[in-house]
Parts: structure tokens; sequence; C-alpha cells
């Protein structure tokens, strides 16, 4: 890695961010990153010092093999330590910390007239209330609880709640509906949910969805929660409960209302204390063949990483107002709105709403009320807020809108951290410190303290210099996942078969001849739409599920708001026809069993798929029909080319 000589445009850390930064200009980084590479002992025992331990490590800080040649893949760090995620990211703060009266979040509702503060105190009783009520009932340290909430205050709740006792949290995505692996599995795990949530304008009945999955795993105990008066005005509340309460059914020995148990439950609860590599989490990320992993993180290593990522890359101070627009129900959320932030007591805004409601200037709204200094969110919305200013030429912008965007992007002087990570690295890897890295636009720089990457070739060679290939990491960080739950095989297989020695993350990348780092994108059957993470098998699956359809076939095409968007390939059976309506009903089928990320943009009819002689679908050609590029380059190892011409003159229908 070398200083930056580059001619091309680089943006520069303006200078007072870095009087009083962390990690204050490019050597600084240098120097601490050599720190954490040559001496990572040192390195990681100075950052566990901060925290509580009820008994100190006795080995390593890390420890790890990641050469299945030698033996089962495993990485552990602070073995022999106690400690309690959720009395480092609390108790921590009220008791040694005097932040008690600091606000830990400010959390605005789906409509701008609900919103509450909640301090770090007021929090802290909150858990340990909830965390009798799950102990009541009968949940013990390493259960899984299953939670399916929407983002209002409980969520954080009974996440730390989970922390606090020892038990496990999965928290469902809700772009996951009945078909959601976690109730299919059978675990001991107890279920968590509200009863309904407004998203925009709409309803959503979480209590049915729930009963539906429940229904198919019989074995669970559900705790309802009220739509929180917190959550909603009294009007809203009566109403919203009428039209649900219609068609829900309330199960006297299942069902248990958070109400009324919070009520009644003490609000001091002694933490569990744990094992620094027992789990603190299970979280589902699409896997490549359309199952999902359970990507299980450990509570010492996940605390460590979480809390320094979250100082440095955001450069974190006591003053700051800090906001992440990700959903807690994915890695992003885990780390960045719950775990990071509160392990450094910070100050966050939590929101329950969606970015145009009620209407295109909301973000920019809350930015101004809660007067945010630190703004973390998703490449496809900046893309909608630039898609929706490009878009209202000829008529009066919203004032939020325009300040936001002249101030922010307009005056160049906040630093864009562009942070790649996954839900398997539990934190970032590749991230530019904001007062640190001369930023190049599109590249995420360089990698964070203690992760070394490597990129290679197909061959598994290591490429030096200005190169392309996979992006590989040689050495655990303490916050890299551990294992897939129940499922240390696939875990081993994905990550680790395809170049022993090195943690293998499916991405592609690029070095420049400055060392900075380019994501390519996936280099599997993986899609990116919005940032969040699918599989064509996923996609393909849901399709099949429809009478019509005998084969189905999935691509990615650019998209200038979504990133990439899917385009699907439908064979239909004998005598069916392809129309509107098919169409329709293919596409509310993905959303239903997927969600409504997955929704496909396009649909198209296709007679025959390009396959190889061995029956294998051709998805390069695929993905060249759907962005129609016509130089389709060598076509030998098709059964049948004819095929392509037909795709491509169908392309037009394509609805
Ligand atoms: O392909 C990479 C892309 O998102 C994938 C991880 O998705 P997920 O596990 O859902 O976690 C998302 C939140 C961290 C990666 O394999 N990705 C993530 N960050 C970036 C990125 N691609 C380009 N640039 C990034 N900054």
């Amino acid at each position: 890695m070398v200083v930056p000589e580059s001619q091309e445009k680089m943006y520069y850390p303006p200078v007072e961010l870095q009087r009083n930064a962390h990690v204050p200009d490019f050597n600084s980084y240098l120097v601490m990153y050599k720190k954490s590479l040559e001496n990572p002992e040192a390195f990681w025992r100075e950052v566990a010092d901060e925290f509580f331990w009820k008994k100190p490590a006795t080995g390593p800080m890390l420890q790890h093999n990641f050469d299945m040649t030698k033996g089962n893949i495993f990485v552990n760090c602070m073995e022999g330590a106690k400690t309690n995620m959720c009395y480092n990211v609390l108790d921590r703060h009220v008791k040694e910390g005097k932040l008690g009266e600091k606000v830990a979040y400010y959390w605005e509702g789906n409509s701008p007239d609900h919103h509450m503060t909640i301090t770090y105190r007021q929090l802290l009783s909150h858990v340990c209330r909830c965390a009798n009520v799950l102990k009541q009932m009968g949940v013990k340290r390493g259960d899984r609880v299953s939670i399916y909430l929407p983002m209002i205050p409980e969520l954080i709740v009974t996440m730390l709640a989970c922390a606090r006792i020892g038990a496990v949290h999965s928290i469902v995505v809700r772009k996951v509906t009945f078909n959601h692996p976690m109730p299919r599995d059978k675990g001991q795990d107890k279920v968590l949910c509200v009863y309904g949530v407004y998203r925009g304008e709409k309803l959503i009945n979480l209590k049915q969805i729930s009963d539906e999955a429940l229904e198919k795993c019989r074995e669970k105990l559900l705790l309802v929660m009220g739509l929180s008066p917190w959550n909603m005005n009294p009007k809203m509340y009566k109403s919203c409960i009428k039209s649900i309460i219609q068609d829900m059914q309330v199960s006297s020995q299942r069902d248990v209302w958070w109400d009324e148990v919070m009520r009644d439950s003490p609000d001091e609860c002694e933490p569990e204390w744990m094992d620094a590599e027992d789990p603190l989490f299970i979280l589902y990320t699409s896997g490549s063949t359309g199952k999902p992993k359970g990507v299980v993180h450990t509570v010492a290593g996940y605390l460590l990483y979480t809390s320094l990522t979250f100082r440095y890359v955001f450069d974190h101070h006591p003053d700051d107002v800090y906001w992440c627009t990700a959903d807690i129900g994915w890695i992003t959320g885990h780390s960045y709105i719950t775990y990071g932030p509160l392990a450094n007591g910070a100050t966050s805004v939590l929101f329950e709403g969606l970015p145009v409601h009620p209407h295109v200037g909301r973000f920019w709204e809350i930015i101004e009320k809660y007067k945010v200094t630190k703004f973390y969110t998703a490449p496809t919305a900046i893309r909608l807020a630039e898609h929706q200013i490009l878009g209202t030429v000829g008529e009066p912008i919203n004032p939020e809108a325009w300040r936001w965007y002249h101030e922010v992007v307009g005056q160049g002087r906040c630093p864009v951290v562009d942070t790649f990570w996954q839900t398997e690295t539990g934190g970032h890897v590749l991230t530019p410190l904001p007062a640190a890295t001369p930023l190049k636009p599109g590249s995420a720089t360089f990698p964070f303290f203690g992760v070394e990457p490597a990129i290679l070739n197909e061959h598994g060679e290591e490429l030096e210099g200005v190169t392309e290939g996979y992006l590989v990491f040689r050495k655990p960080w303490p916050g890299i996942m551990r294992t897939i739950y129940k499922n240390q095989e696939l875990f081993e297989n994905t990550y680790f078969r395809k170049f022993p020695g090195f943690y293998v993350t499916g991405d592609g990348c690029r070095r420049d001849k400055d060392g900075y780092y380019w994501i390519t994108g996936r280099i599997d059957d993986m899609l990116n739409v919005s940032g969040h993470l699918m599989s064509t098998a996923e996609v393909e699956a849901a399709l099949m599920l429809h009478q019509s359809v005998s084969e189905a076939a999935v691509v990615s095409r650019p998209h200038k708001v979504k990133g990439e968007c899917l385009y699907c390939f439908v064979t239909l059976k004998d005598s069916k026809e392809f129309n509107c309506k098919l169409v329709e009903d293919l596409k509310r089928l993905v959303r239903e069993k997927i969600g409504p990320i997955a929704t496909p943009d396009f649909i198209q009819n296709a007679p025959a798929l390009p396959k190889t002689r061995s029956g294998k679908i051709m998805r390069r050609i695929l993905r060249q029909i759907a962005r129609n590029e016509k130089d389709l380059g060598d076509l030998s190892t098709l059964a049948d080319p004819k095929v392509v011409e037909v795709l491509f003159n169908q392309r037009s229908e394509a609805a």
C-alpha cells in the first residue's frame, strides 16, 4: 500500500475535520494499520481494555485456522473471558460513564407527529424489564428468540434483553414472509412480534404473517406486542387495532401482551455472564443456492469490532447525532444502529418510516430536526434523492431537500465514507477514515485495522500491484462470523474451500496504482438490488411455483435507482399463454414469497433458454440479452444457438 500519488481527482479530508479527529491524517492511519497487523495481540487488547470483563481472557486475543487442509476452520477471540454485551453497551455507560441522562435514541415514527426521546437510563430500565419478561416466558441462556418487529424502540429493547440473558436473537427481516427459513427450523424459538405497523400509508399485519409462520412449526410461544402508544396517536391506534383485530386470532396460551407484562415487570435484572465466544445473534443472509444461511456472530469479538469501526469510520465524538437509515433487520442495523453506536455511548436517530413519506424531503427534514452530524445511508437512497431532485425541475423543490443538497453535496465539506462489508464480516472491512483517507468516488479505499485483503486469480495465486481478481482476506478480525447456524460444513465450503488459507468474500475487486481497492461486484449467482443481496436461485424457485411456468432464469440488469434490478426469463408449459395477467401474477408471486425488494422489473417470455450441451443455463448470455448487448462473443458451447435470436426478438415484449 502506498500513499496516493495519483493525478486523478481525489477528494481530500477537510482540514477542520482533521483537527479533532481520532485518526487525523493518512500517515496516522498507516502507522495504526501497521501496528494492527504486526502486533494484533497488543492492538486488540487495548481496544478490549475499555470494556467490562467479568473474567479476563486466558487465551490470546485472536486464534484461527483458515486452511481446510489443516483442520476445521475456526476463529477464537479472547478465550476464557466472560462478559455481557448488554452490560457493556448500557450499564457501563449509566453506572460507570455517567451517561444515564444522555439520549441513546431519538425515535421518529412513520408519521412526523410521532417521536420520542430515550435516554441510556430509560433504555436500560426497559431492557431489564423485557429481560425479566423473557425469563418469565421460559427463555433461557442459549435459546433462540426470533424477533419480528418494525423499527420501533421495542425492537432494540428486545435485542438487548436477549443479549442480557444470554439468549440468541434472530431478527426476521421483513422482506421475508411465511417462508422465512427461521420458523421452519425446528429450534427452540420463542417469537416476539408486533401485530401491525404502518409503512407509509400502508398497514401491514405482522401478526397474521407470524401466525402463518407459527402454524407451520406449531411449537412456538408468541409474545404479541400491542401497537405501542409510542408508535401512534390514540385515534390512529384505535382504528388500526379495529382493522386488524377482526381477523386476528389470539391464543390465550401462546400470546402474551407486551403492554401488560412489561408494566408489572421489575426493572432490575442481573446480566448473564457469557463466554467470549458464545453466540450473540444469528442473522439470515441469502445463499447462492437460494437457501438462506444463518450467519452466527459471537459476543466479545463483535463488541470489539463494531465498537471500533463505529468510532473510527464515523469519527465519532460525544456530541454527535448519528443517523443510520438501514433497517435493524439487516446487518447494517445490528452493527451500526444497535451495537456499535451504543458501545460508544452515541446518540442516534431511529427512524421507523419511509424516506418518501409523507413527502420526499422526509430524510432531510429529520436531519434538520435532530441536527444530525453523521449520516449513513445506502447508495440506493442517495440515487433516489438525486432522482427526485433532478425529477423536480420546473416545480418548487422543498427547502429541506434543497438545503441538504446545497450544503452537504454542494459545498463538499462532508467526506463520504464508502464502506465495503458483508453480513459475514460483522463490520466494515474496506473503508476510508473521514479525516485520514483521500477519497476516490466509487472506491472503498483501504482496509480497516486488523484486516488484510488480497486479490487472487482463479488458480488461487496472489496478484500484486495493479490487478483484478477475487477479493479474499488472509486473517480474521474479531468481528468476522464464526459459523453458519447448525451447518459448519456449509460455512467451510462457502467461504474457505475455494482458496485454502483465505476467507473468500464472493466479490470481485480491482486494485489501482495507488493501492485503492474497488469492488467490482459479485462473482457468484447473487444479485444486489437496492443494497440487498438475493440469489438468482431464490427468485427462480419462486417463479417456478406458478403452475404455468416450466422453467425460469433470472439475471440482473443495471437500474438507475436500485443499482441492479431483476430481469426474468420464463419458459411456459405447453398451451399456456404469455400475457399481462401472467406477468402481474408472477410479479405478485415473487413479492409474496421473497418480498417487495425482489419484485421483478422485467419478465420476458422465453420459448427456450440458452443452454450448454450439458444442460447448464448460460446466464452470461441472458445477462447480455437483458442489457440488449448484441456482441455475444463465443457461442460455440451453446446447444442451440438459434435460441439467442428468438430471445432478442422477444425482448421488446418484456413487461
Ligand atoms: O457485494 C458486496 C455488496 O454487498 C454484499 C454484502 O451484502 P450483505 O451481506 O447484505 O451486507 C450488506 C451490508 C454490509 C457484498 O458482498 N457491498 C457491500 N458494501 C459494498 C458492496 N459493494 C460495493 N461497495 C460497497 N461499499
